[in-house]
Order: C-alpha cells, then sequence, then structure tokens
C-alpha cells in the first residue's frame, strides 16, 4: 500500500485533530501532581476530549481498556491507567493522548516530571524530548525515513542513552496507526523517501539503560527488560516542501 498524500482539505482536518490532541494534553498535563492517579488522568482525557466535540481514538483500540496511554518510570508505553497508580514525589509519567475529530487523528505524549526528579530522570527526559526534536528536525519533501531514524540514535547514543527498537511511530490520517512504520533508529540515506502531503508521527522512547523491553501479562504494558527508566516525547507532523509543520504543537 502507497503511502497517502493528504489533499488540501484533509490537511485541514488534520490541523484540527492535531490541535485538539494538543489542548487535551496541555490541559491534562497542568493538572499532574503528587496523589494524582492514573485513572484520574484517563476520567481527565475522556471529559477533556468530549468537550472539544473528539473521541478518544486509543479508547477500544484493538481492545485497550481506556482513552489515554499512561506510562510511569520504567514503563515504556502502552501503560494502563489505573485507580491504585498514583503519581509520587520524582516520578516521571508519559502521557500519550491520541484523538478522533471530524474522522481524523491527531496523536501526542510528553512525558511529565513530578515535583523533584533525579538528575538521571531529568536527564532521560530531556534527551527524548531532543531525540523527538532531531527527529522532526529531518522531516521535509526529498528526505528519506533513515535520515529520521539516524538522528535520533546517533544523539541518543551521544547522550549515553538507549532507543526502544521494538516500537516506532506511524503514518496517521483517518486511521491512528497507518504506513509507513517510522522506525527511530536507521541509516541515512536509506528507507523511504518523504513526500509533502504525508502525515507521520515521531515518538522515540528513550532509555537509562538497555533498549530492550517486556510486556507485562495485561498484554499491554511495555516495561524496560533491565527495569531501568524510560521516556518518551511524539508529535504528529506534516511533511511539507522545505521542512515539515508540526500539527500537535
Ligand atoms: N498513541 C499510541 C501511539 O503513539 C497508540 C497506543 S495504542 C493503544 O501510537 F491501544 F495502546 F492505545
Ligand atoms: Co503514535
Ligand atoms: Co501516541
Amino acid at each position: 500500500m502507497p503511502v497517502e498524500i493528504l489533499s488540501p482539505r484533509e490537511i485541514e482536518r488534520m490541523r484540527r485533530a492535531g490541535q485538539c490532541a494538543a489542548a487535551t494534553l496541555r490541559e491534562v498535563g497542568a493538572r499532574l501532581r503528587v496523589g494524582v492517579s492514573t485513572a484520574d488522568i484517563d476520567r481527565w482525557v475522556r471529559a477533556d476530549t468530549a468537550a472539544r466535540g473528539a473521541r478518544p481514538s486509543q479508547l477500544g483500540y484493538r481492545g485497550f481498556p481506556a482513552a489515554v496511554c499512561t506510562s510511569r518510570n520504567a514503563v515504556v508505553c502502552h501503560g494502563i491507567p489505573s485507580e491504585a497508580e498514583r503519581l509520587g514525589d520524582g516520578d516521571i509519567v508519559n502521557v500519550d493522548v491520541t484523538s478522533e475529530l471530524d474522522g481524523f487523528h491527531g496523536d501526542t505524549s510528553m512525558t511529565f516530571v513530578i515535583g523533584e526528579a533525579s538528575p538521571e530522570a531529568r536527564h532521560v527526559v530531556e534527551v527524548a524530548r531532543r531525540c523527538r526534536d532531531a527527529g522532526v528536525a529531518e522531516v521535509r519533501d526529498g528526505a528519506r525515513l533513515g535520515d529520521v531514524g539516524a538522528a535520533i540514535a546517533a544523539l541518543a547514543a551521544r547522550e549515553g542513552c538507549g532507543v526502544v527498537e521494538a516500537f516506532g511511530g506511524h503514518g496517521i490520517g483517518r486511521r491512528m496507526h497507518m504506513e509507513p512504520h517510522v522506525a527511530h533508529t536507521g541509516v541515512r540515506g536509506a528507507g523511504l523517501r518523504l513526500k509533502a502531503g504525508m502525515a507521520i508521527t515521531i515518538e522515540p522512547m528513550v532509555t537509562l539503560g538497555r533498549p530492550d523491553i517486556r510486556q507485562l501479562d495485561d498484554g499491554w504494558t511495555i516495561v524496560t527488560a533491565d527495569g531501568r527508566w524510560t521516556a518518551q516525547f511524539e508529535h504528529t507532523v506534516l511533511v511539507t516542501k522545505g521542512g515539515c509543520e508540526v500539527l500537535t504543537a
């Protein structure tokens, strides 16, 4: 299947979906503090998404039981919100919001630092953010997906961090997950050539230790195999002639 090229009208709808997801993430992020449960985050995402006339894309996706992924400390991604899980001083938590508005999806996440985190925890969060931004900076008409992955992997290696290879970004549009797969490692000059009008996500998962992962028995939660902490940031971007437009800014 070729990667879809969005029409100007579709792009306008992607802008609205991206802004919607970004606004929900911003609102929910502002409410995080010690003592909040990840189930609180799920309730806030449901309410804020509904107030914007949108639907949480993740709810029921392949049976996912919540509206948002909340991934704390050693959880890489796909953490399931729970009443029992409360944010503690020094924790880091990724909140991944995907919203469907008017038939199009926007997907964005940030890792938040709760209270006073250790220098190591703050390091992995900052490296993950910079890796996401380094990937975004490679995106333009004519660039290769390998350029995106190579830039991310080089920065993480320079900072002494790992990059998870088992999961990647993805095309996005009328569905949350579409082609192509966007690897966060790669070889410069290799891979799919990006074209103006494609929409993809860039969402590196960066680790303090080894990048190996395992899945918990709940069938969703992905954790680092070595138990060390991990962070992730995600944007949905539109490829343009000269670069890209971040749809979830
Ligand atoms: N928002 C996630 C992503 O960035 C999708 C998680 S799928 C779910 O691709 F089912 F776990 F929600
Ligand atoms: Co995504
Ligand atoms: Co996401």
